[in-house]
């Protein structure tokens, strides 16, 4: 499907954000050959801390603003991902992720939203890969980019604009997106890992699901 010169500008616009994103320590694993469950699971995790609010404020906006678009809550593919890995969700802080207040703002954040299904589709063949024994239907979200056709990222080319309808139509596309990569980025920002050896849902995680894994 060919792209609009609005969507090439606002994928150069941010491509920087989503190097940074990708080349991150935990996300960059995703793609090498040695990811442990243990870090498939903080990967989902921190997603899932991500997700929470985006969910609640696009659910809102999209009524406003784009009634007749739907997109699939991602909190119930991560939590349900993380069950299935044997890895029941931390509890987070509360983070908020503010409803965007303009029919741009909302698909600047349905560009990251959408476009990282196609990451994801990536993520979720090299995954199965890496770690064999792990069922696939453990990779529901990674694999939600290709779940449906059209596809989700085909559905928001669809509805995308071929032009802005003013400057401030463009300004606020790129806030919308821009703030959700910074979400993004906030959510993978190394930190001390949620993960400790003497974490007793580590231990049920190796233990617990691993031995179900492997076993014939
Ligand atoms: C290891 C992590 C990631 C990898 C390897 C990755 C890889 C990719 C790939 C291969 C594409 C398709 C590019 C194309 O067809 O031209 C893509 C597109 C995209 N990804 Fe990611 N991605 C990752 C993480 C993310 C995350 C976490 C987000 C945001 C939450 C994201 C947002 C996007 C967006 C918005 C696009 C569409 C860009 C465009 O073509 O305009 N990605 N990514």
């Amino acid at each position: 499907m060919k792209r609009s010169p609005l969507l090439s500008w606002l994928s150069r616009e941010t491509a920087e954000m989503h190097r940074q994103l990708e080349t991150t320590p935990l996300l960059s694993k995703l793609l090498g050959d040695s990811i442990s469950l243990e870090e498939v699971s903080e990967v989902l995790d921190r997603f899932l801390w991500a997700y929470r609010p985006i969910d609640r404020a696009l659910e809102d906006a999209l009524s406003q603003f784009l009634p007749t678009c739907r997109t699939p809550p991602r909190t119930p593919l991560l939590t349900a991902d993380l069950a299935a890995l044997g890895q029941p969700s931390r509890k987070h802080e509360p983070v908020t992720f503010s409803s965007p207040g303009t029919l741009p703002e909302t698909l600047g954040i349905l560009y990251v939203t959408e476009g990282s299904t196609l990451g994801g589709t990536v993520i979720a063949g090299r995954l199965e890969r890496s770690l064999p024994r792990i069922p696939r239907h453990a990779f529901s979200f990674f694999s939600l980019g290709e779940r449906e056709s059209p596809s989700l990222w085909e559905k928001f080319l669809m509805i995308f604009p071929s032009a802005p309808a003013s400057g401030d139509f463009s300004q606020e596309l790129l806030r919308g997106a821009t703030r959700t990569f910074r979400h993004f980025l906030d959510a993978f920002s190394p930190r001390d890992s949620t993960i400790s050896p003497s974490d007793p849902q580590t231990t049920r995680l190796s233990g617990q699901h691993l031995a179900e894994s492997l076993s014939p």
